[in-house]
């Protein structure tokens, strides 16, 4: 057993409790690999903001839960070397069942999400609490969700979204001990969001997404308040990344995300967590491909990664300062 606080993580406990009386959100940025870590801490220690490190369960298959942890242990070295000591939190996004989080648990994760979301209620409300009084013994924060939202959840595929239902949130909390809850107002996985036949256009043509159902939020707010709300599948898709990447060979056709008003107006709410991942492989990818078409000849990854990171970096402070509001929060 190895417990997060010798490596140096914190819990999600003490951040979101002053999210919530501050009115911003915390990144939980997903990663997968040293740039990916290295453009999160930089970003981070530059703003003084604090972060949540995410593993989901391809990150794993992907990249070893051994290494991800060394990684995760090394950022808070690194973000001391770096001059400024960020709290960091490594969580497991999405966890499956109760073995997987107990694993995590035992491995030196400082919080896990059970994601019961397809479940039955009782299902859900059933595994959430088995995970949560395991999680609790070793002071390990607990996530779960209610409300299925549409689009890629690693192996799983919903065509619709479920909204979450306001009438269930304070029964879930209180039976299962949660310590926040993720929700479904209208977000989604990955970088295709919403059908082209689902947005209206601007003055400008420019595509605009059906908004979020706020109305779902304030009334879930009403229900639990004060408690952190956490907000999945929030990418805003930056189009001039897609640009990039299309213009240098790729082929990403109606990448549509949540316009960045709504998250800023989400950070200002109780949602206390924004999940974002597509984002930042739009950035890594944009990087890459954009110096590999200018630079043919050059094949060290040092010199197409380097580029990458520097994108990857200005796009998670460019969230932290201008839609996270969570820039001197650390
Ligand atoms: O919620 C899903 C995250 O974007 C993780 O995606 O399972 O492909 O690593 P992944
Ligand atoms: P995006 O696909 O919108 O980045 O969402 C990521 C997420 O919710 C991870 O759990
Ligand atoms: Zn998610």
């Amino acid at each position: 057993m190895i417990n997060y606080k010798e490596l140096g993580l914190v819990n999600s406990k003490e951040l979101f409790a002053k999210a919530m009386a501050g009115r911003y959100a915390i990144p939980a940025f997903n990663f997968n690999n040293l740039e990916q870590m290295q453009a999160i801490i930089q970003a981070c220690v530059d703003t003084k903001s604090p972060v949540i490190l995410q593993v989901s369960a391809g990150a794993r298959k992907y990249a070893n839960q051994t290494l991800l942890r060394y990684l995760a242990q090394g950022a808070v070295e690194y973000s001391k070397e770096l001059g400024f000591h960020v709290p960091i939190v490594l969580h497991l996004d999405h966890g499956s069942s109760f073995e997987l989080c107990k694993s995590c648990i035992e491995f030196g994760f400082s919080s896990v999400m059970i994601d019961g979301s397809h479940l039955s209620y009782d299902e859900n409300v059933a595994l959430t609490r088995q995970v949560v009084d395991y999680a609790h013994q070793h002071d390990v924060t607990v996530e779960g969700e209610l409300g299925v939202l549409a689009g890629v959840e690693d192996e799983v595929s919903h065509e619709h979204h479920t909204y979450t239902e306001p009438d269930q949130v304070e029964d879930f909390v209180k039976k299962t001990g949660v310590d926040s809850l993720a929700i479904s107002i209208g977000t989604s996985h990955g970088a295709n969001k919403f059908k082209p036949e689902q947005c209206t256009r601007n003055a400008d043509g420019i595509l605009v997404p059906p908004p979020l159902r706020f109305d779902i939020l304030e009334e879930i707010e009403k229900r639990i308040p004060g408690f952190p709300i956490v907000l999945h599948g929030a990418s805003s898709v930056p189009q001039d990344l897609v640009n990039t990447i299309n213009q240098y060979g790729g082929a990403l056709k109606d990448a549509i995300g949540i316009p960045e008003e709504q998250l800023r107006k989400a950070a200002a709410s109780a949602v206390c967590k924004i999940n974002i991942d597509s984002d930042g492989r739009l950035a890594m990818t944009a990087g890459i491909r954009e110096h590999l078409t200018l630079n043919p000849a050059d094949f060290d990854p040092r010199q197409y990664l380097s580029p990458a990171r520097n994108l990857l970096k200005d796009l998670y402070k460019h969230k932290i300062e201008n839609v996270l509001g969570s820039v001197n929060k650390a």
